[in-house]
């Protein structure tokens, strides 16, 4: 059987860098490499209500925000079903059943809702939606039969509880026939790229955090910035030695620099691996290389930016997309919906005579 493909993101704000190595590269890549059989990109506007339960609008007015970032970084809609998630609502219904498999500690226990409720200041109390989204996120995965979902390292833990969900439902209703097929996660290759650091050097590229560079940022701000990016505190002077580890700046070249750019960019150096004895041994200034940097990134956004243009324009259209994609997506929800039921015995219809 061919792969099923599913990911999707929050609309809680533009996509980032971090985004854009950690995921919508690869999706590209894999939607161009073909050979599956669906290709789904859910925007996750119920999941990010789960945190934004007062701020309907901000995720109302990114649902079309995240779509232009898509297709301006290369998600082809006639390939990829771009849908959003409320407007199929077999999702609940799915989790409704779901949750009864799930128990409350370990849902406490997942190393990604754990470091969320820190950082929305949920310690105290938490909102059983929010606590929830690892098995609404099941759903989102299970209903479309999906066995690939690319992402970024932060959600291995929502696969988990995925194949956790599909066991505890075949041991228990020990289907006939199979109703859901086991997910896997593909990461990015690169390191790197499975957790890109903030321009503050403190934690990954976030929103919440706004240490990001942004698809859609202009080239003014990209080059404000870049320059303002963390580097090494101990190298005031040109002449001092420098740190790669923990150098934002480096770390983003290891992610986003290509031989190429050192032809085109910065011919005195080979190669990265060059650029970083030279910082290492000193003799080589902060500025120049994040001068190189921010040439790097220039070249890269500037089409998205470009492409981000004409589909502003064509808001309508997309809007139109998304509802049509919605509902195809629904009727393919609602075929492993009814099987499920059926595995667990709900099917009252059986019950006339
Ligand atoms: N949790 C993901 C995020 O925060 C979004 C998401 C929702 C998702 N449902 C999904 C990702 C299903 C992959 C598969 O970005």
């Amino acid at each position: 059987m061919k792969d099923i493909i599913l990911t999707g993101d929050r609309p809680t704000g533009n996509l980032h860098l971090g985004h854009y190595v950690g995921s919508v590269l690869n999706r590209v890549k894999l939607q161009n490499q073909g050979g599956y059989e669906k290709f789904y990109i859910m925007i996750a506007d119920t999941q990010a209500l789960t945190d934004n339960a007062e701020r309907v609008d901000r995720v109302k007015n990114n649902i079309i925000q995240v779509a232009i970032d898509y297709i301006s970084a290369g998600i082809d809609t006639s390939k990829v079903n771009i849908f959003i998630q409320s407007l199929v609502p077999e999702l609940f219904e799915m989790t409704s059943y779901f949750m009864n498999f799930v128990s409350v500690s370990r849902l406490q226990r997942n190393p990604t809702i754990k470091d969320e409720i820190k950082q929305r200041g949920f310690e105290r109390t938490i909102p059983i939606g929010f606590l929830n989204y690892p098995v609404s996120q099941a759903s989102d995965i299970l209903a479309f039969g999906t066995t690939v979902v690319p992402v970024g390292e932060d959600q291995l833990p929502m696969i988990e509880q995925t194949r956790e969900i599909v066991n505890s439902f075949n041991n228990i209703y020990k289907p006939k026939e199979e109703v859901f097929r086991l997910p896997k996660a593909l990461l990015p290759e690169e390191q790197i790229c499975r957790r890109l650091p903030g321009l503050d050097g403190k934690v990954k590229m976030s929103k919440s955090v706004g240490n990001a560079i942004y698809l859609c940022d202009d080239e003014k701000t990209i080059k404000e910035k870049v320059m303002s990016a963390y580097t090494d505190p101990d190298h005031i002077r040109v002449s001092d030695p420098g740190k790669i580890e923990g150098n934002i700046v480096f770390s983003y070249l290891d992610a986003f620099a290509s031989d190429d750019d050192f032809k085109k960019y910065l011919p005195e150096y080979k190669n990265l691996e060059e650029l970083k004895e030279h910082y290492k041994k000193g003799g080589l200034g902060d500025v120049k290389v994040k001068l190189f940097l921010n040439n790097i990134l220039q070249e890269l956004l500037a089409p998205i930016r470009e492409k981000r243009r004409y589909l502003e324009e064509h808001i309508n259209d997309i809007y139109e997309l998304l509802f049509e994609n919605s509902k195809k997506a629904s009727t393919q929800a609602h075929i492993i919906l009814d099987k499920m039921k059926d595995a667990m015995g709900l099917d009252y219809t059986k019950l006339l005579k």
